[in-house]
């Protein structure tokens, strides 16, 4: 027998006795789903995956991989797009999927207490239940998981108005890469007492440790949402339409999508188009309609953007159904070309330099890829791009990525050059690894890698990610 198999039978024995077989995997087809997130660029390769059921688990195994040198990778929903949740090199995956209990609520606090593997919908749910909200929100929440929502602090389409992930965690439970379990910040709204942990864990992709316990934040719901779409001649206008409306409402939502977009989202057959009117972009507003005079103020300012010229057309929703579909315009874009194995970027800058952002990658991707298809859409009204590059037929995947990659320096110059971020909301994973310093000065990527020698010192944590 060789070492490294050797090895590798130590190591699966060792799993074994931490996990009944029922919440063990070693072999067939779930080893490579477990393996894998949306990214669709690599290859799984998973030595195990497991299925923990408490934190006090996840501490005997990041223990043991400490003392038997094995890695670990965290897999949540798996719906990550820049490999975060990825195995490529024989680690052994921590599903989350089993630690799914909603536990105590504090109607008095509006907290509650949620496992690492609660799936987003299910807490906006068990929020609505109590006549609550759970403002965070994205395609994908039906089944992206809380735990992986914070490990990658994500954003999705109301963040203009309540933020990021990172806004409604009031405290977490955690393994760090030692295998120590911290409480951080014990749902507390103020705590001066120093460094706060709990938000180097948020957005630290696994690579700290992981997030096993979260305490979340509700709000009251908000009050008969209504979707504006808006027909749009160029990106300029865009954030006059932007600015507009935000000087007298406060919108929900600012979102946008080209034509080529929405071509692809309709030509599915499963929603129609908003109006007849061509327009190279679209822009979707949500707001609470709440009164009359919101009415009016809405109308106002649509008649004031068609007539500086902003807007070409416009629909607003009469009902809830209406509303659902029109979002879905912006929604479905991601799942819709996924098949064309986009290239994506998720760039962003500060509101006021999204124009001068806009123009300049416009410009330098048109040039770079003459023939290829690109798709604009995002979350504009909080300065979040997604730059989406569609892989043409006759070209292989691995061809269409160097030339996509070739291209990548241009844009990331401007985006260097604004102060801005070459990953908005997805994440750094492994992806956008070799980018991180387009966004993170050396002396900043220095402190970064002293932190995880701290928490991680045998690199045990999702080795390969966000840093390497
Ligand atoms: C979205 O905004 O639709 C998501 O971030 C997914 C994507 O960018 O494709
Ligand atoms: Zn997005």
């Amino acid at each position: 027998m060789s070492s490294h198999l050797a090895a590798t039978d130590n190591i699966l024995n060792i799993l074994a006795q931490i996990f009944p077989d029922k919440d063990l995997i070693t072999e067939g087809d779930e080893l490579s789903l477990y393996g894998k997130d949306w990214t669709r660029v690599y290859e799984p390769n998973p030595l195990a995956i497991v299925f923990p059921r408490n934190t006090e688990q996840v501490q005997s195994l990041v223990k043991a991989a400490n003392q038997q040198s094995f890695t670990l990778v965290p897999s949540g929903g798996r719906t990550g797009l820049s490999g975060g949740a990825m195995s490529t090199d024989q680690e052994v995956v921590v599903s989350f999927e089993r630690m799914n209990r909603i536990g105590d609520f504090s109607p008095v606090d509006r907290t509650v207490q949620c496992e690492a593997g609660v799936i987003t919908e299910q807490l906006q749910q068990f929020a609505e239940q109590n006549d609550l909200f759970y403002p965070v929100d994205f395609a994908s929440s039906g089944s992206s998981q809380i735990g992986g929502n914070i490990a990658t602090n994500a954003g999705g389409i109301k963040v203009i108005r309540y933020g990021l992930t990172r806004d409604w965690v009031a405290g977490l439970t955690v393994v760090t890469g030692k295998g120590d379990i911290l409480e951080l910040n014990n749902g507390l709204v103020k705590n001066a007492t120093g460094y706060d942990l709990r938000h180097l864990f948020i957005g630290s992709e696994g690579t700290l440790g992981f997030i096993t316990e979260a305490t979340i934040r509700l709000m009251r719901p908000p009050r008969h949402l209504a979707v504006l779409v808006l027909g749009v001649p160029e990106f300029d206008a865009l954030m006059k339409v932007s600015q507009t409306f935000q000087d007298q409402l406060d919108l929900t939502a600012f979102e946008f999508f080209s034509d080529k977009a929405l071509r692809y989202v309709t030509a599915k057959g499963d929603v129609a188009k908003p109006f007849e009117t061509e327009s190279p972009y679209y822009a979707l507003l949500e707001f609470e309609l709440i009164s009359e005079q919101t009415e009016e103020q809405v109308m106002s300012l649509f008649e004031r953007c068609v007539e500086e010229g902003w807007v070409l057309d416009g629909v607003m929703s009469q009902n809830e159904t209406q509303a659902a579909n029109l979002w879905r315009l912006r929604e479905d874009i991601s799942e819709t070309i996924a098949e064309f194995t986009p290239y994506k970027n998720d760039l962003s800058v500060t509101v006021s330099k999204v124009p001068e952002f806009l123009n300049g990658v416009n410009q330098v991707v048109t040039q770079g890829y003459p023939d290829f298809e690109i798709v604009w859409y995002g979350h504009i009204g909080d300065g979040n791009l997604h730059l989406n590059i569609l892989k043409p037929d006759n070209l292989g995947k691995e061809a269409f990525f160097e030339k996509c990659t070739q291209v990548n320096d241009a844009v990331f110059d401007i985006v260097a050059k604004l102060g801005g971020s070459i990953s908005a909301e997805h994440g750094v994973g492994l992806l956008k690894k070799p980018y991180l310093h387009y966004s993170r000065s050396n002396e900043e990527l220095g402190y970064m890698h002293a932190l995880k020698q701290v928490f991680d010192p045998n690199g045990v944590m999702n080795p390969g990610k966000l840093l390497g």
